[in-house]
């Protein structure tokens, strides 16, 4: 049985804090708390605009939870300066254990997907970017269903994107909502669990796996 892999993007192969070093020149020691309010901002957006079925691109959640986050932070921001910081999202760096892993993954016949909110084409430009576009067999995107995850209908549309079943297909995210949603669908999910203090949600769905990094997911999938 050949297992197929959906790589979640922001926050699994690709880090996001690149984006935490850019903010410190406009809000100084505040950067991590706006990076992370932007963050769950943009990820509520999300779910929200997906139960909500009015959709837009996750290009623009994430730009008006930059809005919202420069007002509830009572920061001030040109447009030139939030123009960009979104520029940023387009061209952040994978986790080194990504670019490790990957490779090996692939020579071991996994086959790779990248899974993501994003847009394909913002997707594959980001992952080209980090130099890691070359191990993916495709880029599936929410955005070709009009919606987000954790809405089990974009799990239903990478299976049939990528011809994989549930049992053969797993999702391998670092965020919690993502491998819930994923394993409700009906498919296996691997947290990649980076940081020590990263909780998990306390509900009746655990992970399949747990890993720290993408490396140690290439030796529990190959037991
Ligand atoms: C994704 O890449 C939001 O991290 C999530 O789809």
């Amino acid at each position: 049985m050949t297992i197929t892999l959906a790589f979640d993007v922001y926050g699994t192969l690709i880090d996001t804090a690149g984006v935490t070093s850019s903010l410190e020149k406009h809000v100084g020691e505040s950067a991590f708390r706006f990076s992370s309010i932007w963050r769950e901002k943009q990820l509520e957006y999300s779910f929200r605009r997906g139960l909500m079925q009015n959709y837009r691109k996750f290009s623009v959640c994430t730009r008006e939870a930059l809005e919202y986050t420069c007002k509830t932070m009572d920061v001030e921001l040109s447009s030139a300066d939030k123009n960009a910081l979104m520029l940023e999202y387009r061209k952040l760096p994978a986790f080194a254990d990504a670019a490790e892993a990957l490779p090996r993954l692939q020579s071991a016949g996994f086959r790779l997907y990248a899974f993501s909110n994003g847009p394909a084409e913002d997707v594959t430009a980001l992952l080209e970017n980090a130099g890691i576009a070359g191990y993916f067999q495709d880029v599936v995107s929410t955005d070709e269903i009009k919606s987000f995850k954790p809405n089990p209908a974009v799990y239903a549309h990478f299976l049939r994107k990528s011809g994989a079943t549930g049992s053969e297909a797993w999702l391998v995210s670092g965020n919690p909502f993502d491998v819930i949603g994923a394993i409700s669908a009906g498919m296996r999910g691997a947290w990649i669990r980076r940081l020590e203090t990263t909780v998990f949600d306390p509900w009746e769905i655990d992970p399949t796996v747990t890993v720290k990094t993408l490396t140690e997911l290439e030796n529990t999938l190959q037991r």
